[in-house]
């Protein structure tokens, strides 16, 4: 059987980076698919379209010139061929990603692009959507979360580091914008599919989050 691992949560939990770890340590791949939001609301920046038109959204997307490629050395994100892996990390992308991410049709697009890798490869997903529509039936689902404001300490210490200069409170506040958008929108709100292991990570380390992850993929593997 595929080992495919689907995982879910919220902006911040820590999911590419923990995906990333446990992609490692079980020779596998890891798709990380915000970022195929991120190229779009990227794209739809770089035109200076209305984000909230969901026509042209719609319409950017079917014709959205998107690659990834995932390797053992990571994920690339091509928009148009060109390599956008970084540029997609930027605040404003954020925003722009988790609005046009809204879309019904867009999503659908999405979804099917994942699956598409899913099928081809043993990997871990992770996003919004996993567990609850791209990978319904995968062998291993997470749903990995913790406080909006653990998860907004966590993401303004990277930011730091990084030197950029937003405070713990505005960090916060984008985190609580991008929440409130992407658990309420009508379509496939982000939420815990009901058969997901739910693993909170406000006072796990980083460590014991990725032990869990590959012991849960091991136990599947051995059923599998
Ligand atoms: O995981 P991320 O922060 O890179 O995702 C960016 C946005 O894309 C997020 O705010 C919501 C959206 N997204 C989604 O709707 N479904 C996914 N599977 C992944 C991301």
């Amino acid at each position: 059987m595929r080992l495919n691992i689907a995982m879910d949560g919220p902006v911040g939990a820590g999911k590419s980076s923990i995906a990333d770890a446990a992609a490692k340590r079980l020779g596998i791949l890891h798709l990380d698919t915000g970022a195929m939001y991120r190229a779009l609301g990227l794209k739809a920046l770089r035109e200076g379209m209305d984000l909230q038109d969901e026509e042209k959204m719609v319409e950017l997307c079917r014709g959205l010139n998107l690659a990834v490629r995932v390797g053992a050395g990571g994920q690339e994100t091509l928009l148009d061929g060109e390599d956008v892996s970084s540029l997609i990390r930027t605040p404003e992308v954020s925003m722009a990603a988790s609005t046009v991410s809204r879309y019904a049709q867009v999503r659908r697009r999405m979804v099917q692009l994942q699956q598409a890798l899913a099928a081809e490869q043993d990997m871990i997903l992770d996003g919004r959507d996993i567990c609850t529509t791209v990978l319904p039936d995968a062998p291993v689902k997470i749903y990995l979360t913790a406080t909006a404001e653990e998860r907004a300490k966590r993401r303004w210490l990277e930011m730091k580091e990084k030197g950029e200069k937003d405070t713990y409170e505005e960090v916060l506040a984008q985190v609580r914008a991008r929440d409130e958008q992407d658990m309420n929108r009508p379509v496939e709100p982000l939420r815990q599919a009901e058969d997901a292991v739910l693993l909170d990570t406000t006072d796990l380390s980083f460590d014991q989050v990725v032990d869990r992850i590959t012991a849960l993929a091991e136990e599947a593997r051995r059923k599998g």
